[in-house]
Order: structure tokens, then sequence, then C-alpha cells
């Protein structure tokens, strides 16, 4: 069973490939999502979209770049008064920036450093804001992370050093906030076909489409899984790291 009808959802990043289709998947379940991208225009193109796919959606727009001091925050809390509860919040925004994928020279400590403290911080930056109104009925949250945080991946050492923080983050506050009723995961994806970052890797990806003996992933395998965890089948689980690789990685 997915999300369950009437709940709310905030998907970060629902302006973007993976995001975008776990929005629709929940509105088509009857949730209530609330639509984040980084700016505004974003997040009203993405509902555009979102209303054309599903015509009675119940959505809630929220933008915010999570570089800004106290955006998060901001949001969700706006978001816990506009929709007057929070059930489950899925953070599927943000990818690999300018030097960050590639040889580990040519990341600058800086660099280095700008990535994992948008990435990990954004996370926990989220997680602190929304707990206190998800511990309300006991809800989700889902973080998505990539396998390079999990199995050695050429020339992904700063993401997967960012995306390895972001698991362990997660397995640790789901034994934590358990008492709270509240379920922590991350997704793991490797290459998700159909999406603009897959085409920017397609070349380094020939291989991947031979390895992944089942295929690769697209958004539209990886929505289901996110919210099959938020719904009441999912009850008693918490703390995994699902990876959605089409066997690439095991
Ligand atoms: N696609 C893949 O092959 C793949 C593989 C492994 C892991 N993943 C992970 O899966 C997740 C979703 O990937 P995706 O391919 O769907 O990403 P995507 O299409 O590139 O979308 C990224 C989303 O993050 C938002 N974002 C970017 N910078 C932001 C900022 N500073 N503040 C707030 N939001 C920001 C974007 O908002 P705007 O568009 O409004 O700027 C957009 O909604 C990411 O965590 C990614 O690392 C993806």
């Amino acid at each position: 069973m997915t999300i369950s009808r009437g709940d709310v959802v905030l998907v970060t990043g629902a302006s973007g490939a993976i995001g975008f289709e776990i929005a629709a998947q929940a509105a088509e379940a009857g949730a209530v999502v609330a639509v984040h991208g980084s700016h505004a225009k974003s997040v009203a193109k993405a509902i555009e979209r979102l209303r054309a796919r599903v015509a009675e959606a119940q959505l809630i727009a929220a933008p915010a770049d999570f570089r800004e001091e106290g955006a998060i925050e901001a949001m969700v809390e706006k978001l816990a008064v506009a929709a007057g509860r929070l059930d489950a919040v899925i953070h599927c925004g943000i990818t690999g920036g300018a030097g960050v994928a590639g040889p580990f020279a040519t990341a600058t400590p800086a660099s280095f450093g700008e990535h994992a403290a948008l990435v990990l911080g954004s996370f926990q930056r989220l997680c602190f804001a929304a707990l206190p109104h998800l511990a309300v009925r006991g809800g989700t949250i889902i973080g998505f992370a990539s396998d390079a945080g999990k199995f050695a991946s050429p020339r992904q050492s700063v993401i997967g050093a960012a995306f390895g923080g972001v698991m362990s983050f997660a397995r640790n506050l789901a034994l934590e906030v358990s008492r709270q009723g509240v379920r922590v995961h991350c997704i793991s994806p490797s290459f998700v076909a159909d999406t603009p970052a897959f085409e920017k890797h397609a070349a380094r990806a020939g291989t991947a489409f031979d390895r992944a003996g089942l295929g690769l992933p697209t958004p539209k395998d990886i929505a289901p899984v996110a919210l099959f965890l938020c719904g009441p089948d999912a009850a008693k689980i918490t703390g995994q790291i699902i990876s959605i690789n089409g066997g690439l990685n095991a």
C-alpha cells in the first residue's frame, strides 16, 4: 500500500526528475503534496505539469534555496501552518554541482567542503525542522543518496563521501527517533535513466546499461518505493538504505 489519501508530503526537488515523479504519484494517491524547487519559477512550472497530469491534485508551493540560511526552516514552518500537519518528507533535492564529480585532484578543498555541507547539511536541517511536526502522528523521512556512498565508484570520491554521510546520518537518526514514531530511510540510486543527470553522464553509463541485469531504473521505478515506505504497510520498517539500481551493484 502506498502513502495514504490526505497525508501531507513534502517532496524536495519536485521540480527535478525523480522528485517530480514522486510528487505526481503521491498526488495520484490522493496525498497533499508540497512541491519544492530552488526558486518560485521552477516550482510554478512543476505545479503546472503536475496539474496537467493529475487534475484534482492538492498542491502547495514550497520554494527554497537550501544555500540560504533559514530557508529550509522557513519553508517547513510555512508548510506546517498552511497544511496543518506533516506526514512525510522525501528529500530529493540537490545533485552534484561543479567540480564534485570527477578526479579527486580536480575537487578543491573548498568545493569538497561546500558540496558536503550542502548535501549533508540540508538533509540534517530538513530533518531538524520537520521532526517536531512528523512526531505528532508518526511520519516518515526519506533522504536520497547515491550508490557512490555505498560502493566504490570511479571519480566519485566527493559525492561518495557526502552521500555516505547522508546514509549514516539516516540510520543513526532512525534509531533515535523510532520512539517518537518517526521512520527514516535512504533511497540510493546509481544511474537513473530518463533524467538530465543521467544524460550528462550518458557516455559513462554505456557500461552501466550492460552491467545492470534488470535494466537501469527510471524515476517511475523509484517513486513507488519511496511512497510505499511512507505508507501503513511499511510501519515497522526503519533505518534502511535501499539501493534501486537494476542490479548494477549488490
Ligand atoms: N538522476 C540520477 O541518475 C541520480 C543518480 C544517483 C543519485 N541521484 C540522486 O537523486 C536525487 C534526485 O536526482 P534528480 O536526478 O531527480 O535531480 P535533478 O533532476 O537534478 O533535480 C535536482 C533538484 O534539486 C533542486 N535543487 C538544486 N539545487 C538546489 C538548492 N541549492 N536548493 C534547493 N534545491 C535545489 C532542483 O531545484 P530547481 O530545479 O528548482 O533548481 C531540483 O528540483 C539527488 O539527490 C541525486 O543526487 C540521482
